[in-house]
């Protein structure tokens, strides 16, 4: 399987690993089939993404995904961080092999996943906002409900 650079150094440095304890918006977003996860962390001020962690129990994609979302959003903006999609994670990577693609959904699934939870505890209805969270199951499988590209 050919990665770009981009990825690999991604996957072997990632960027913003780690939790924040006070965070102000906590998303965690699995793949039931290949069964990894991802949970980012979002310090909010104002409208502004402050600051941003993940941890990822995952493939060496979907840790590369999630540590260039966080590049992506931090410092910007919630409308900003809204509009990010697993297309613009990728195109950051410079580009990732087929049966990667549903991993970089993973990471603009976990973004909004931590703005609804960041509206959510303010009593507010995310759903209006960030829209409903998508299936994040494989577009693939190996027949058995497995999946051998971890
Ligand atoms: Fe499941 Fe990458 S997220 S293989």
């Amino acid at each position: 399987m050919m990665y770009s650079e981009k990825v690999l150094d991604h996957f072997t440095n990632p960027r913003n690993v780690g939790e924040i304890p006070d965070a102000d918006g906590v998303g965690e977003v699995g793949n039931a089939k290949c069964g990894d996860i991802m949970k980012m962390y979002l310090k909010i001020q104002g409208d502004t993404i402050t600051d941003v962690k993940f941890k990822t129990f995952g493939c060496g994609a979907a840790i590369a995904t999630s540590s260039m979302a966080t590049e992506l959003i931090k410092g910007k903006t919630i409308e900003d961080a809204l509009k990010l999609t697993n297309k613009a994670v990728m195109e950051a990577l410079d580009g990732l092999p087929p049966v990667k693609v549903h991993c970089s959904v993973l990471a603009e699934q976990a973004v909004r996943a931590a703005l609804s939870d960041y509206y959510a505890r303010q009593g507010i209805d995310p759903e209006p906002i960030v829209g409903k969270l998508k299936d994040v199951d494989h577009d693939h499988d190996d027949g058995d409900g497995s999946c051998s590209c971890g």
